[in-house]
């Protein structure tokens, strides 16, 4: 097939591994028979510092006209400073509301040879396959009113928790249309207990469900989940979360799997998906060649998949980082005594020689 993709590198150790994600891709798209066209553009704090602003117009229709969107990180200290509405963090919400892109997934999957790697018990770990299912485009980070302000001399910083119930309903469709797929399982998180926004949540998943009886439900307070998650992740299978739950949750559920560096994502909802790795900048380490590439690696493999329907070649990729994996390749994050500490570089050129 013939598609183009949009590349947004963005800022930090966002330029070391999508470039390694691209290689991936035009390894696969040579051993296929596919032609990808790879459209780069300036997003986050690198187009601030070029253009002045986080999301230039011409990057926003560059990935509305794509068939995909492939993006690193944006942030770092450099712009930490700057007005909210310039911050290189706007960039990657206004493409995700531009696009529709309301639904996030994020799969939290325990690939053997990592059982070590977590700081978790391998008895713990083993086994866990979670997908967090995180609406992405509403709740308290798009909430209105919000802003900070100043009445009567003192000076307050609003934000607001909204869902309706289309918005509810349309991201736990989701949940349950994914867990068909997996072990028919979905755990609604919430604070329902304090939450008139999580009242709704609750009430509108609960509904829906009627129309997956073959889907079990639960509901969950966040904090009991956040508790949950280290005691027994392997109770898991889909987590359906808000927004800001979602984010928090899917940060901790990447340390099950190892390293944070090694968590996917997907943004879909609209014509357009979006592909990035649940990480940021990582400004601790940018620069220095050791980030590990396997999350944004696996997030093409998701693209092919999800966007594109080469199903075959997502596995493939897939089955790379597997084979990897096992011959003992590790970046940093993700190393134990005993295998083979390798460079970003290097973790991708291995993974490319396995594509087979
Ligand atoms: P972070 O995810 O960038 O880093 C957290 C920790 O994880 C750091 O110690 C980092 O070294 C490590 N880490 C992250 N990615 C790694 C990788 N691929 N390999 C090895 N280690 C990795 O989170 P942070 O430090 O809180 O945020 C830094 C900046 O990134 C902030 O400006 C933040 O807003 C931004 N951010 C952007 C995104 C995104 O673009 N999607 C996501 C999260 C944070
Ligand atoms: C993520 C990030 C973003 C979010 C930030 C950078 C806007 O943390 O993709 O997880 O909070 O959604
Ligand atoms: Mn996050």
């Amino acid at each position: 097939m013939k598609a183009k993709i949009a590349v947004l590198a963005g800022d930090g150790v966002g330029r070391e591994v999508v470039p390694e994600a691209v290689k991936v891709l035009k390894a696969v798209a040579e051993r296929h028979g596919h032609a990808f066209d790879f459209v780069s553009a300036d997003v986050g704090g690198q187009a601030i510092d070029k253009i002045g602003v986080p999301l230039p117009q011409e990057t926003l229709t560059l990935a509305k006209q794509s068939d995909a969107v492939l993006l690193g990180a944006v942030g770092g200290p450099k712009w930490e400073g700057l007005d909210y509405s310039l911050r290189p963090e706007r960039a990657l919400l206004g493409l995700r509301e531009a696009l529709g892109l309301y639904a996030n997934l994020r799969p939290a999957k325990l690939y053997m040879a990592l059982a070590d790697a977590s700081t978790l018990k391998k008895e713990v770990i083993e086994g866990i396959d979670i997908l967090v299912v995180r609406e992405l485009i509403g709740g308290i980070y798009f909430g209105k009113p919000k802003g900070i302000e100043k009445i009567g001399g003192v000076e307050r910083g609003v934000n607001t928790e909204v869902y309706t119930t289309d918005e509810i309903k349309r991201i736990a469709k989701v949940a349950f249309e994914a867990a068909r797929k997996r072990r028919r399982k979905v755990t609604s998180v919430d604070k329902a207990n304090v939450l008139e926004s999580s009242e709704l949540w609750r009430r509108v998943v609960t509904e829906l469900q009627k129309g997956y009886p073959d889907v079990e439900l639960n509901h969950m307070y966040v904090d009991n989940c956040a508790m949950q998650l280290v005691r027994n992740p392997k109770q898991f299978d889909v987590l359906l979360c808000n927004n800001m739950f979602g984010d928090i949750l899917s940060d901790e559920a990447a340390m099950l799997t190892g390293s944070i560096g090694m968590l996917p994502s997907a943004s879909i909802g609209a014509q357009v998906g979006l592909y990035e790795p649940i990480h940021g900048s990582a400004p601790d380490i940018a620069g220095k060649g050791v980030a590990n590439p396997i999350a944004t690696i696996a997030s093409a493999a998701m693209l092919l998949s999800y966007s594109f329907q080469l199903e075959k070649e997502g596995a493939a990729i897939e089955t790379a980082i597997v084979r990897t994996l096992d011959l003992g390749y590790r970046t940093k994050d993700i190393h134990s005594a005993g295998t083979r500490l390798v460079g970003t570089g290097e973790m991708t050129d291995a993974i490319i020689r396995n594509l087979g």
